[in-house]
């Protein structure tokens, strides 16, 4: 494909791919320049885009399988591929995903088995706010003391999903089931990305709740110091979004948070966005805490 390029976003993470056209043919060397680009710049932006769900379902095939999604009512009615990111009413009721991601996270580290990456594209998007924040973690690992890096290297947290505090505001049988199909599971606290061998810290706020073999009051003080330093906001890239733009972020590599900064209240403020996701490797091993 001829005409793509890649222009960094900010100092700390991403780049803008340009000259793509994601409902349009693109060849397999585009596809491994862009895995490339994901790879040292941790998230990717299409601007401009106008696809259907099954153009981004198959956009999204190119860089591996989806992952299976289980949460029935968050999901597109004709694809259960893409998980609905929306504040639109359903059935007359607030939706559930109107705040999804409000805290800083990494996808499904609550799974043994956390997703590689993530496609959301922006149908709607309010007037102003409704931005979304991504922080690097392997330059958080990297900008650590030597000593820190020395002494978390090979430590395990444990990742208990009933802790996200959104919950209470959710439809509760929703929410029980994912809590019960969610058991707390340990992970490595760095992890080793496979294609570029970069270390880096795997995270969520609340969701991180210990450290393996301490109890949650021991570990918090090292968690929230690690959480604070990789959101520190020169580690980090705000994106403000327009409708159109497509955003592929490695989930191995970056935390994100959506800090609804826009105001609710009116609803004519609709932010509306498909999300897809890849499988992660079944080789990330995580045991049942
Ligand atoms: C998410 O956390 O997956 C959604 C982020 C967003 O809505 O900006």
């Amino acid at each position: 494909m001829s005409g793509l390029a890649v222009r960094r976003l900010s100092g700390a993470l991403g780049a803008e791919i340009q000259g793509v056209d994601i409902a349009g043919d693109i060849d397999n060397i585009a596809i491994a320049t862009m895995r490339n680009a994901l790879s040292e710049h941790c998230i990717l932006l299409f601007r401009d885009q106008k696809i259907t769900p099954a153009q981004h379902i198959a956009f999204t095939e190119r860089f591996g399988p989806l992952q299976e999604l289980t949460l029935g009512s968050y999901l597109h009615a004709d694809h259960p591929e893409i998980f609905v990111v929306s504040n639109k009413p359903v059935a007359g009721k607030p939706s559930d995903t109107r705040n999804t991601g409000r805290h800083w996270h990494t996808d499904m580290c609550y799974t043994p088995h956390p997703c590689r990456g993530s496609l959301l594209y922006a149908l709607e998007v309010p007037p102003v706010g409704g931005d979304t924040v991504f922080a690097n973690m392997q330059r958080a690992f990297d900008t650590l003391s030597d000593g820190m890096r020395a002494m978390i290297e090979n430590l395990r947290a444990v990742h208990d999903l009933s802790r996200v505090p959104d919950f209470k505001n959710r439809d509760p049988e929703a929410t029980r089931k994912i809590v019960a199909d969610n058991p707390p599971v340990e992970q490595p606290l760095v992890w080793v990305h496979p294609d570029s061998g970069r270390k880096s810290l795997l995270l969520s706020e609340h969701i991180t709740c210990r450290l393996a073999g301490m109890s949650d009051e021991e570990s918090k003080p090292l968690i929230d110091y690690l959480i604070a330093h990789a959101t520190r906001i020169k580690n980090t890239y705000r994106h403000q979004w327009r409708a159109g733009d497509l955003i592929f972020w490695d989930n191995r590599s970056v935390m994100h948070c959506a800090p609804g900064d826009y105001d609710m209240s009116d609803t004519a403020n609709r932010r509306h966005m498909h999300r897809t996701t890849l499988a992660g490797p079944k080789d990330l091993l995580g045991t049942t805490a």
